[in-house]
């Protein structure tokens, strides 16, 4: 049975001052999923319909591991009678979760031991649980490898020191929540993308399926029961948790232990709920697990913008011009007639969004002497050039104008402008007041490199972005 007996399940509880009632981790039998999710649907109003978005879990070590109670899944049973009460739980967790909602299973393969005269047996437990998983309904989608620093004291003669564990994501349809974009980095760019902005994703690449995240020290829990529950690093689950969830969704954990997956899914603003056998963990939860992750909350907090993602977004915004130029220059316009490009930032979007990186407007300074019938051709190469690749692959929204150096009004205000004449858009060669630019224009005359003017000042040597 889930009892209700550790966690209360209506009202407050002493060790739940935040009132979060049956939002929590709750003592009882994973085998009775069948009981208890649909109490789960009922509190959170969804009476009799699927209501959990992403589950989160890591089953039992099959018969390896002893979790300290009766009647646990996997330690004295037989394989296949662990299989099968593993499968028990995946079906109930599937019939519960959302239309486009998601299972993570975190697993070891293990060793059988030596036979007489035959070898130990790798056995592929995460695939075997992945095959019960696929009977029930479930549609495996990735794998990701979880690299540890340390794992568990492992000694097998003629094998190597197991280093990781399996991360097996399955959804329930294809209309599954998969959000990537939380999860991109720039800390792996190399300087040569200085040059090159517009091949580069200026949020992030794509995160790979191989994840580094070290196990907490022995000493950040210093309470044994809950070492012995393998307790989760909260950075893994915090990443399944953005992948796959909103804030205010359900998260979900049949398997709990000491809670760590309720408590960060917690953390991150989603609604979360465990099932554990083990009161001892139950208890850990209370006391020392949630209490810990609820200060550490991340929750609401904004990460702030990193230098490499605003120099590949100001660098984009910046090449534009220079390649609108360069496009310009090759359909026969000179650089006597092409005085100056001018980008001016509308906006730009620091962080992933649907509209884009940035909003521009960029200005071709032409020369007066330019003929009417000169600047309806400039006009149309312009509009030739900007909606074909490269320049329609930048992701900017862009809007274009032809402005003669007469025209340039000295009013700008008090602003500085950088100038890049040397083709380096990422290296201003000199900063002037805006006030100034037409004379500056004027004084450039004929240059072979079309000058690109902004409000945005880069000057960086490529060295620094080494
Ligand atoms: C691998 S551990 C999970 C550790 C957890 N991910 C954490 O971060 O602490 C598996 C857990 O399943 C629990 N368990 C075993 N049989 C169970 C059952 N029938 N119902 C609920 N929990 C059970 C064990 O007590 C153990 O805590």
């Amino acid at each position: 049975m889930v009892s209700e007996a550790v966690t209360g399940v209506d009202g407050e509880t002493a060790s739940d001052p935040l009132g979060r009632g049956f939002w929590t981790v709750h003592q009882g039998d994973a085998r009775q999923l069948a009981d208890f999710l649909p109490r789960g649907a009922q509190q959170h109003g969804s009476e009799g319909a699927p209501f959990i978005q992403t589950t989160i879990t890591s089953p039992p070590y099959a018969n390896l591991v002893d979790y300290g109670a009766a009647n646990q899944i996997g330690f004295g049973q037989s394989y296949q009678d662990y299989l099968a009460a593993c499968r028990t739980v995946f079906e109930d967790v599937y019939r519960w979760t959302l239309d486009g909602g998601s299972l993570w299973l975190v697993a070891d393969s293990l060793m059988t031991p030596n036979g007489r005269g035959t070898p130990s047996r790798l056995v592929p437990l995460p695939f075997d649980l992945a095959a019960e998983a696929a009977k029930v309904g479930w549609t495996l989608r990735e794998v990701i490898v979880w690299r540890k620093d340390r794992t568990r004291p492992w000694s097998h003669p003629g094998k190597l020191r197991n280093g990781f564990e399996y991360v097996l994501f399955f959804v329930k349809s294809k209309s599954f929540k998969f959000n990537v974009d939380r999860l991109r980095e720039t800390s792996s760019l190399k300087s040569w993308w200085v040059k090159y902005p517009e091949r580069h994703n200026p949020w992030g690449m794509t995160p790979d399926n191989v994840w580094d995240i070290p196990i907490p020290v022995q000493g950040s829990w210093a309470d044994s029961s809950l070492r012995h529950a393998c307790p989760f690093p909260p950075e893994l689950v915090r990443r399944m948790v953005a992948l796959s969830s909103e804030e205010g969704d359900v998260v979900f954990d049949p398997f709990a232990g000491s809670g760590m997956v309720v408590a960060t899914a917690e953390s991150e603003g989603r609604r979360a709920l465990g099932v554990e056998l083990n009161p001892e963990y139950v208890e850990a939860f209370h006391q020392r697990v949630r209490p810990v992750l609820t200060r550490r909350s991340t929750a609401g907090s904004v990460k702030p913008v990193g230098l490499m993602t605003q120099r590949l977004l100001e660098l984009r915004v910046l090449k534009y011009p220079k390649e609108l130029a360069k496009q310009l220059l090759r359909e026969g316009f000179t650089a006597a007639q092409l005085i100056g490009m001018i980008v001016d930032v509308e906006s730009i979007n620091w962080t992933p969004a649907q509209t884009g990186y940035a909003s521009i407007i960029c200005t071709v300074v032409v020369s007066e002497q330019l003929s009417e019938i000169e600047r309806a051709r400039l006009s149309k190469a312009v509009e030739d050039a900007t909606s074909r690749a490269p320049l329609s692959r930048y992701g900017l929204r862009v809007s274009c104008s032809i402005l003669p150096l007469t025209d340039i009004l000295e009013d700008r205000d008090e602003t500085s402008l950088a100038v890049y004449t040397k083709g380096r858009t990422w290296n201003a060669s000199h900063v002037i007041p805006a006030s100034a630019l037409a004379g500056w224009l004027r004084e450039q005359g004929s240059q072979s490199v079309v000058p690109i003017v902004s409000e945005l000042q880069v000057n960086q040597s490529l060295e620094e972005y080494l």
